[in-house]
């Protein structure tokens, strides 16, 4: 049995190295030769907790990177995992998978395997009928159900849990026609994932599940933002608890539950944006979906009004930044809030300065010498006029009085409550808390 995965992003890498270092016969492909050569040497192009080890362990077994497409003609699985990013209008852009599909019709021609394709790419519901089949299809000159099959298979994992969220997934979904090769599927993924429920659906309600899942995320995150507003005006009230609380109640379940500056990332944003836009051409009024959004938007508003009423005019304010990766554990910066903020900020003339443990060479691509790179917590606390955690990342938990010490004005945004038990002598504002005057 040979596996090939095409696009080495967060979720094509992790599957390709979880699936070798277990001993399968892998052939992981991307375009990008300079990425494969250091995918090859045991490198990841990104920071992902427990993923180099695993790459390594892979590449010592049975695992080929390579940026021919080729190589896919003896393979019994083909996933494709390549990115679909955003238009302007919100709309998802097919560019990228449409040539992946395109390549891999090209090839199929001329397969004597009878291979079943998985889509793990994010795709809005009708994409795979409407779009990649009819791609498929007419590159291949072939039949799907009869020379291959095709299979909707989103994926659920996250980033800076990615080895562990592909190792042990909660559910598999598998979206199609109810032919021999969807059997195939379900022996596969029984075997890869004892115990794991597979729920067996067609194309289209699979490629919605996946928009079901990210958005209801999203509007917890909006419901939790909300309620921390609220909070606010109630002192001496705290958003942990009452989150902490009402997750105890199964109906309701205790993550995605914090309160913050907004949820940012790659994924959230783009689908909320893209089941907007899906919804509005279906001619279905997305108020709730918009109003979680408009309550991401706000969140940040509300950070910077209260930076302003502290610090008045931000023109030449020296403001710290403690976190710029858009969650711990993560070198991934897009569309992360703690940069939408940095963008604001800079707009007002403030002096940025930026402190992330993992996340400070992909911060310096955006922002060059536009704004000032810490080496250290101390460093980036030194003269800072406001300080502003953006990132629970767990370093910032540590934070002393001492450290603040330095501070030109003692003034301090906690946007994930980090240091809410400590005495450090500032003026501390965090997201969520009722402050008691
Ligand atoms: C998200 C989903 O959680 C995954 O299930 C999905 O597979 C993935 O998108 C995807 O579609 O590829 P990810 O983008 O890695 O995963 O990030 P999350 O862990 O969902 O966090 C997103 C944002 O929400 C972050 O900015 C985070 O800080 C914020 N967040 C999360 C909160 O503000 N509060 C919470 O309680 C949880």
């Amino acid at each position: 049995m040979k596996i090939a995965i095409i696009g080495l992003g967060f979720v094509g890498l992790s599957l390709t190295s979880v699936l070798a270092s277990k001993g399968y016969n892998i052939v992981g492909i991307d375009i990008d030769r300079e990425k494969c050569d250091k995918i090859s040497n045991g490198i990841s192009p990104f920071f992902e907790p427990k993923l180099e080890k695993v790459l390594k362990n892979g590449l010592k077994k049975k695992l080929k990177i390579s940026n021919k497409y080729s190589l896919i003609n003896n393979c019994d699985f083909i996933f494709v995992t390549v990115g679909t990013p955003q238009n302007v209008n919100g709309s998802i852009n097919l560019s990228i998978i449409k040539k992946a599909i395109s390549t891999i019709g090209e090839n199929l021609q001329k397969s004597k395997k009878k291979p079943i394709i998985f889509i793990k790419s994010t795709i809005i519901p009708g994409t795979i009928k409407k779009v990649i089949l009819p791609i498929l299809e007419k590159k291949s000159n072939k039949k799907e159900g009869k020379d291959f099959g095709l299979i909707s298979n989103p994926e659920f994992l996250q980033e800076s849990s990615a080895i562990i969220d592909t190792k042990f997934p909660h559910v598999v979904v598998l979206g199609g026609n109810q032919t021999e090769f969807m059997k195939k599927a379900k022996k596969l993924f029984t075997k890869l994932h004892p115990n794991v429920p597979i729920i067996n659906t067609n194309h289209q309600t699979a490629e919605m599940i996946k928009y079901a899942n990210n958005s209801f995320l999203a509007t917890k995150i909006s419901f939790i933002n909300q309620l921390s507003n609220i909070c606010q005006k109630i002192p001496g009230a705290n958003i942990d608890d009452i989150g902490k609380t009402i997750g105890l109640d199964p109906r309701i379940g205790k993550l995605f539950l914090n309160a913050g500056p907004g949820y940012g990332g790659s994924c959230l944003p783009k689908d909320m944006k893209a089941l907007i836009n899906f919804a509005n051409i279906s001619g279905i009024n997305p108020s709730l979906l918009n109003a979680v959004e408009e309550i991401n938007i706000k969140q940040l508003e509300q950070i910077i009004s209260i930076i302003k009423q502290k610090l008045g005019d931000l023109a030449s304010k020296k403001i710290t930044i403690l976190g710029t990766s858009f969650k711990p554990n993560t070198d991934d910066i897009r569309d992360s809030i703690a940069i939408e903020l940095i963008k604001k900020l800079l707009k007002k003339k403030a002096e940025i300065i930026i402190h992330d443990p993992k996340a400070m060479k992909n911060t310096k691509k955006q922002f060059e010498e536009k704004i000032n790179y810490a080496k250290t917590i101390n460093d980036a606390l030194s003269k800072s006029q406001c300080v502003i955690i953006m990132t629970q990342w767990k370093q910032y938990e540590k934070l002393t009085k001492k450290q603040f010490k330095y501070m030109k004005t003692k003034f301090v945004i906690d946007c994930r409550r980090m240091l809410v038990k400590k005495q450090l002598d500032v003026d501390y504002y965090a997201i969520g808390l009722g402050k008691i005057n």
